[in-house]
C-alpha cells in the first residue's frame, strides 16, 4: 500500500489465528546524517505515544542501526532528546536494510526498508501507523523532522486484516483550513477592497457620502471577520505546543492591534471643523495602510506555514491581488487624468483671467 505523504509505502501479512503481524515499512531518507521511522500508535492517530523503531547511520561505525523509541509528550515538546528505549508492545523481531545491497550508502533519497514482526492485541486490527523522518541524528537521538504540512500528515489507521483504511476525520486541519480562507478573505482581500473604497471613490461627487458608510461597512466587516480568524488562529497555537512560528504569529498580532486601533479610532473622530481633524485623518491612513500592508504579508506568511507555497489556493489569492492591484492603478491613472485635465482648465480660466483683467487694467491705465 502506498501511503499519503514522503513517498512511503508498506507491505504486511496478518496471521489472524495467532495475531501476528509481519510488516515492512519503505521510507528514503533525506540527509545522509539524517533518520527514518517508523511505529504504531495503540491509542490515537497522532506522533504523542507512538512506538516507534527508527533507522540512522552509526555515529561510530556509519553502519546502519535500527533502534526503539517510545514518543512521550515530552518528545514534542523538546524537552528532553528523544532517548531509545525497549519498547513494550510485543516487538518479536525487527531489523532494517538499505535498498541496495550492503554496498548501498545513506544518502539524501537513499531507499530504506524496515522490517517488524509484532503480536497485536486479539480482535484489534485497526492499527495506527505513524511514520516520518529528519535531517539529523545528534548521537542517537533523532531530532526533529520538518514540519510541513506533507511531514505531519505521516498518520494512517489501517485495518490489517481488510486492508481499509480509516479517514481520521483531522479536527485541526479542518481549523487549519478554516483559518487560512477567513483570514485570506477578510485580511488579505476585504481590507484592501476597503481601503480602494475610501481612496477612490471619495472623490467621485456623483456619490457624495456614501463612500463613507461603504468603506466603514465594509471594513467593520472584514475586522469582525479577521477577529473571528485570528482567534481560531490563537485556538491552533494553543493545540500545538511546540510549534512556534515566530514570524507568522507576530504579524498576527501587529496586525490584529492595527485593526483594533483603527476601529477604536472611530470613536475619538474629531468633527470635521475641528482643528485636529487633519492630524486624526494622517493617523488613520498610516494605521489604515500599514494595516493592510500587513495583512497581505500575513497571508502570504501563511501559505508558506501550511506548506502551501505552491499550491492553486495561492494561485487563485494572487490573482484576486492582482486583479484589485489592477483596479488600483487604473483608478490611481484615471484619477491623474482628471487631476492633471482639472488643473489644466484651471490654468486656462486663470490665464484667460489674468489676460481679461491685464488687458482691462491695461486698458484702464491707457
Ligand atoms: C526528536 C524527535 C521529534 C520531535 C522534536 C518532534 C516534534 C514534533 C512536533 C513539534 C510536532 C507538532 C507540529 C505541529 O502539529 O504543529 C510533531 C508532529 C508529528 N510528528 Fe514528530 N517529532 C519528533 C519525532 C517524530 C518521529 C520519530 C515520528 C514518527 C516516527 C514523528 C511523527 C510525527 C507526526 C506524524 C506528526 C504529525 C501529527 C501530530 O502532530 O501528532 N515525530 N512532531
Ligand atoms: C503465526 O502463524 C504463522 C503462520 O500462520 C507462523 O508463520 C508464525 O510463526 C506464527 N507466529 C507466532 C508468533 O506464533
Ligand atoms: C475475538 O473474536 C472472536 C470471534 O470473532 C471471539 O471468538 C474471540 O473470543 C474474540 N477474542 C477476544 C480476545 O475478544
Amino acid at each position: 500500500m502506498t501511503l499519503p505523504s514522503q513517498q512511503a509505502s508498506m507491505a504486511w501479512t496478518f496471521h489472524p489465528h495467532n495475531a501476528t503481524l509481519d510488516l515492512v515499512f519503505f521510507g528514503t531518507f533525506i540527509s545522509p546524517s539524517g533518520w527514518v521511522g517508523w511505529g504504531i500508535n495503540p491509542t490515537s492517530p497522532e506522533m504523542t505515544g507512538t512506538r516507534a523503531l527508527i533507522a540512522f547511520p552509526d555515529p561510530n561505525s556509519g553502519q546502519l542501526v535500527l533502534l526503539p523509541y517510545i514518543l512521550d509528550p515530552t518528545v514534542k515538546l523538546q524537552r528532553s532528546p528523544l532517548l531509545s528505549r525497549p519498547l513494550d508492545t510485543h516487538l518479536l523481531s525487527s531489523s532494517a536494510t538499505l535498498y541496495g545491497g550492503r554496498m548501498a550508502t545513506i544518502h539524501n533519497g537513499a531507499a530504506i526498508q524496515i522490517f517488524a514482526t509484532l503480536k497485536l492485541v486479539p480482535n484489534k486490527t485497526k492499527i495506527h501507523h505513524v511514520w516520518n523522518r529528519g535531517l539529523y541524528v545528534q548521537g542517537y537521538s533523532p531530532t526533529i523532522h520538518p514540519t510541513t504540512i506533507n511531514d505531519l500528515s505521516s498518520i494512517t489507521t489501517i485495518d490489517v486484516l481488510s486492508g481499509s483504511t480509516t479517514k481520521g476525520h483531522n479536527n485541526i486541519q479542518t481549523l487549519k483550513t478554516v483559518h487560512g480562507v477567513i483570514n485570506a478573505i477578510s485580511w488579505g482581500i476585504l481590507l484592501p477592497i476597503g481601503a480602494v473604497i475610501a481612496r477612490y471613490l471619495r472623490h467621485i461627487q456623483a456619490l457624495g457620502p456614501t463612500w463613507f458608510y461603504a468603506h466603514a461597512g465594509v471594513q467593520l466587516f472584514a475586522f469582525f471577520l479577521g477577529t473571528v480568524g485570528f482567534s481560531i488562529g490563537i485556538r491552533l497555537g494553543e493545540l500545538s505546543p511546540g510549534r512556534v512560528y515566530g514570524l507568522h504569529r507576530k504579524l498576527g498580532f501587529a496586525a490584529f492591534c492595527l485593526g483594533s486601533l483603527q476601529t477604536l479610532a472611530l470613536f475619538f473622530r474629531p468633527k470635521t471643523t475641528n482643528k485636529f481633524r487633519k492630524y486624526w485623518k494622517s493617523y488613520h491612513h498610516f494605521v489604515g495602510y500599514a494595516c493592510v500592508v500587513l495583512g497581505v504579508v500575513n497571508v502570504f506568511q501563511g501559505f508558506e506555514v501550511m506548506g502551501e507555497g505552491r499550491s492553486y489556493a495561492k494561485l487563485g489569492y494572487c490573482l484576486c491581488l492582482s486583479t484589485l492591484i489592477g483596479i488600483c492603478i487604473s483608478l490611481e491613472v484615471n484619477a491623474w487624468v482628471i487631476f492633471c485635465r482639472k488643473a489644466k482648465e484651471e490654468k486656462l480660466r486663470r490665464e484667460g483671467l489674468i489676460g481679461v483683467s491685464e488687458k482691462g487694467s491695461g486698458s484702464s491705465h491707457g
